[in-house]
């Protein structure tokens, strides 16, 4: 199996976990898109379900494939969220904003019954942090709100660079308008306190830790697809 099979596998024994008249939310990034691909074949053979993207692109997709969307306030409550992971460790503790949509894929996969992740084995570590956090912060600020990452990364034993993420020639700009800083801490020891203590910095919106919230990750490798359970 290559790369985009494993993507395909790991989308298609997510897709299992689906039932008809189901509310789900709908992740961003190319394993998430698999899933989009196959969850449009199973609607356009009847299943009824109502999707809530993570992001504009993914919303773009399921437009164009016929997946029927929702915005989160008119579905505040959902069953299920899929989405891929840039690492998943053995708590499945994930970082995710690799695409840049973690502050959507956040406030989806909390207003969420069940989060399941869909990943390749290259996302699998025994501790997270090589990785680069994506930390998404407000514009306005931004070097302070630097300052105060490095402070309070530098408190718990982590340094490195932190490098707002650049997009052509400009600076990418979230779908909610917000900057990315994407932090080198390299291996996270206490990857819960750090979640913690980046949201108490104000600048910082949402940060790609994402602590207790998938329940189950189905990772494909060459051989087949395993299941990891927190
Ligand atoms: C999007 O912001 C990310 O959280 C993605 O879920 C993550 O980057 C995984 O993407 P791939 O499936 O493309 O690796």
């Amino acid at each position: 199996m290559d790369a985009r099979e494993m993507k395909i596998k790991a989308a298609e024994v997510a897709l299992t976990h689906v039932e008809d008249g189901m509310r789900l939310g709908i992740g961003t990034g190319s394993t998430a898109e698999e899933f989009v691909r196959l969850l449009a074949e199973k609607v356009a053979g009847g299943l009824k379900v109502e999707g809530v993207p993570t992001s504009e692109r993914t919303a773009r997709l399921c437009v164009e494939l016929g997946v029927p969307l929702k915005s989160l306030d008119e579905l505040p409550e959902l069953d299920l969220t899929i989405d891929g992971a840039d690492e998943v460790d053995g708590r499945l503790r994930l970082i995710k904003g690799g695409g840049g949509a973690l502050l959507r894929e956040k406030i989806v996969a909390s207003a969420s019954t069940r989060m399941i992740v869909i990943a390749d084995e290259s996302k699998v570590v025994e501790t997270l942090g090589a990785f680069k956090l994506p930390i998404e912060v407000n514009p306005f600020g931004l070097t302070a709100t630097r300052i105060a990452i490095e402070k309070t990364a530098a408190r718990l034993g982590l340094s490195g660079a932190i490098a707002l993420r650049a997009s052509g020639d400009g600076t990418f700009m979230t779908d909610g308008g917000h900057y990315i800083l994407d932090a080198s801490f390299g291996r996270i020891p206490d990857a819960d306190a750090l979640a913690s203590s980046l949201n108490d910095i104000p600048g910082v919106v949402e940060h790609g830790l994402f602590i207790n919230m998938a329940s189950l990750a189905i990772i494909a490798g060459p051989a087949g697809a395993r299941t990891l359970t927190a």
